[in-house]
């Protein structure tokens, strides 16, 4: 198994290089083939996830030129016939570890004329794929999968009479929320997709940014409804990918938790529907400074950026609630190593989707930081820690999870001893290059 060992480190100093964000560049991508012309995206993320995504925009008949890349983001041109000019694709699409590339791509498939088969690795094909199916059929597309179709692979047949309807997803689900809403562009009627907790708004902005009115009421309730009316042109937009929350989220906390350490991370999205590791961490006790620099591309609809700073905190237990769960639901693995180390105790209510991530994140934190001299149960929905305990290096498994082996590299930065982070490899997924920076900032 692909393993790497840390070391505790000395200190932690100067401005760590963070990835594209993920789900800006997925979108980026998949917003850039439905459009038709040319599109420039700066700054993707070019982890595994990502490159995924850019195989089945090609595979589905956009042309995508890699213009520049180094170790963590790529520059790409996307020229696409858009959604009208779409190839039926020859072969499987492959979408590997990325939940994000099936789920969406799966609500492009479902307005294309003919067959599109979608798979993914041992990881992806455990998930729970129902939640997409269930919608993509009540539209008019015909969807068959593994398992009574709750699992992947998925053959969809899309229609060019897709319907739209209102869809209520059964867990708070920004892939699913925007697998429904790019299904229904290409639906006549409106689409509307309910949710009881807000998701990411990602899908919603960069489609309004591309001349695709799409509504969003909140409701009383905490919930929102999402509506766009089919079908529907996106335009190509030049976006400017900005740096990963979730990448950065790893450096807040190790830069929070570490006794000496001073770390700078520069345009980081900070997209209120995702940043709320910063606010958990300070409600902690972290000293983050944020510094706002502007928004990306899209004008209201640009996503908001920060230069966030980060040192040495002395943090305690908080309790944290499900719908602050939604904006930190990548976050929580690294959150619990924050409240691990935290005088006091913390919990975290809410938790149950991410047993249905690239593994069972619930089993996989708990085991791990148990492994390294934690004290972290969970029960049911919740995850309990008792704070204030000195970490020890351990062996520990990351069953190839990306957040997994980022969470248990950033441990070993201030666990005693040697720290085992086995099937690091995965990092790749969302954060490729991670290493080398750990190398660079604790020099
Ligand atoms: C994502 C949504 C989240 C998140 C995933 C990326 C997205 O999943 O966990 O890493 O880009 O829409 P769910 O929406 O299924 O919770």
């Amino acid at each position: 198994m692909d393993e790497v060992s840390v070391r505790p480190a000395r200190r932690l100093r100067g401005e760590v290089r963070l990835p594209g964000d993920k789900s800006i560049s997925h979108r980026a991508l998949l917003l850039a083939l439905l459009a038709p012309g040319r599109s420039l995206i700066t700054g993707a993320g070019d982890g595994r996830d990502v490159r995924a995504t850019a195989d089945v925009a090609t595979a589905l008949g956009a042309t995508l030129t890699r213009l520049g890349s180094d170790a963590r983001t790529v520059d790409y041109l996307v020229e696409s016939p858009g959604r009208g000019g779409l190839a039926e694709p020859e072969g499987v699409l492959d979408c590997r570890n990325s939940g994000t590339t099936f789920r969406l791509v799966a609500g492009i498939l479902a307005g294309l004329p003919g067959l599109g088969v979608l798979d993914g690795d041992v990881s992806l094909r455990r998930r729970p794929m129902a939640r997409i199916a269930e919608p993509l059929a009540a539209m008019g597309a015909t969807v068959v999968g593994r398992a009574g179709t709750t699992r992947a692979p998925f053959a969809i047949t899309g229609s060019t009479a897709l319907r739209g309807i209102e869809h209520v997803t059964s867990v708070p689900s920004a892939q699913v929320k925007s697998c429904v809403l790019l299904a229904g562009l290409a639906a006549t009627g409106t689409t509307m997709v309910r949710e009881a907790l807000p998701t990411r708004d990602h899908t919603e902005r960069m489609l309004r940014a591309r001349g695709v009115p799409v509504s969003t009421r909140l409701l009383a309730d905490g919930g929102a409804i999402h509506a766009v009316a089919g079908p529907a042109t996106v335009s190509p937009l030049d976006e400017q990918v900005p740096g990963d929350i979730s990448g950065a989220a790893f450096w807040l906390v190790a830069g929070a938790i570490h006794p000496d350490a001073d770390l700078l991370l520069r345009n980081v999205g900070t997209n209120p529907t995702r940043r709320g590791i910063i606010d958990l961490l300070r409600r902690m006790g972290a000293e983050i400074e944020e510094r706002p620099v502007g928004s990306g591309p899209g004008g209201e609809s640009g996503e908001p950026i920060a230069d966030l700073a980060v040192r040495s905190s002395t943090l305690h237990g908080i309790e944290v609630d499900p719908a602050e769960v939604a904006g930190a639901i990548d976050e929580v693995p690294i959150l619990c190593l924050a409240a691990a180390v935290a005088s006091g105790r913390s919990r975290i209510r809410g938790v149950g989707e991410l047993r249905h991530k690239e593994s069972d994140r619930v089993a996989g934190i708990v085991a791990g930081l148990t492994a390294l001299g934690a004290r972290i149960r969970a029960d049911g929905d919740e995850i309990e820690i008792e704070g204030g305990r000195t970490l020890r290096g351990a062996a520990v498994d990351s069953h190839d999870d990306h957040r997994l082996a980022l969470t248990f590299a950033v441990a070993g930065l201030i666990a005693e001893g040697t720290t085992l982070v086995g099937g690091s490899a995965s990092a790749d997924v969302s954060y490729p290059g991670f290493f080398d920076e750990l190398e660079r900032v604790r020099a």
